[in-house]
């Protein structure tokens, strides 16, 4: 079946995810909201909303129900579900229903959480506030999560363990910590949730969630609000509204630590 949802692409929606959404809300509708360019994709659940005559509670609230195939470079969503466990105390993320891993793929279960992804066209009007709530969300995270409780790593260390030696040695070495916090991990524009008055709802796509110097979040969260919105000056208005000064040396390592993990992650994407 084809579907077409939020994502401009048809959807080809899994054999593995009808199974899955007929088990969770049996003839509901499952509607395709996201695909990420790893394989992995996100559909919304809905009960099908037939309460009897006269009843007065409404349909279960619907869920987000994560598949990424078997082979896909994707974080593990079963290791996501841990983490939005672990972190749920401290910070606004989804709650998690089930998580589960079958021969084909694994999948994450979550309530939906009242809000709205930040790249939502209806936030392009005002970009400034989008950026601020983003840098934000991220300061209510790295302020609240206790490192020391934290059993998650996110350092370049960890980030580099299965890299080649020459490809390590090139990205340099790291710049020394500033502070360590619990990061996000993939603190890019959409993994925000907003409310419709373009306040900070939510955190989402923790699947990366660990302990590491707080510039691993905002240098990569600094050029995604720039690239996003198209704004240069995004950039200042980020860590203004974060509440620390620009740092360049620990932007660019970060960065270019970022870009060299993705483009080996792609790498192992099957085809
Ligand atoms: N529990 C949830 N409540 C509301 N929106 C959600 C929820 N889970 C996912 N989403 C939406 O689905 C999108 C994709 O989920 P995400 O976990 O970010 O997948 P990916 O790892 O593929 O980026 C998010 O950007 C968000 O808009
Ligand atoms: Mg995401």
């Amino acid at each position: 079946m084809v579907v077409r949802g939020v994502h401009p692409a048809p959807v080809e929606i899994p054999d593995a995810v009808h199974a899955l959404a007929g088990w969770y809300v049996g003839w509901g509708s499952v509607t395709p909201v996201w695909r990420n360019d790893l394989g992995g994709l996100t559909f919304r659940l809905q009960d099908a909303g037939f309460p009897p005559p006269g009843a007065t509670t409404p349909g279960r609230p619907a869920q987000y129900l994560k598949w990424v195939p078997e082979g896909a470079p994707c974080p593990d969503p079963v290791a996501e579900a841990g983490r939005l466990r672990w972190v749920s105390p401290f910070t606004r993320v989804p709650e998690v229903v089930d998580a589960g891993r079958g021969d084909d793929g694994a999948w994450l279960l979550t309530q939906e959480r009242a809000g709205i992804s930040a790249i939502d066209p209806r936030f392009r009007d005002d970009p400034r506030t989008a950026t601020r709530s983003v840098a934000e969300g991220l300061r209510l995270l790295h302020d609240a999560a206790p490192v020391a409780s934290c059993p998650f790593l996110w350092t370049p260390e960890s980030r580099t363990a299965a890299l080649p030696d020459a490809v390590r040695a090139g990205i340099g070495e790291p710049p020394p910590v500033d502070r360590l916090v619990v990061c996000h991990g993939d603190p890019c524009v959409p993994n925000t949730l907003l409310h419709d008055d373009g306040s900070f709802a939510a955190h989402v796509d923790v699947g990366e969630l660990g302990v590491a110097d707080r510039w691993s979040d905002l240098a990569v969260a600094s050029r995604s609000v720039v690239r996003r919105f198209r704004d240069p000056g995004l950039e200042a208005e980020f860590l203004a509204a974060y509440g620390v000064v620009p740092d360049p040396e620990r932007v660019a390592y970060y960065r270019t630590l970022w870009d060299v993990v993705e483009h080996h992650r792609r790498r192992r994407r099957p085809r």
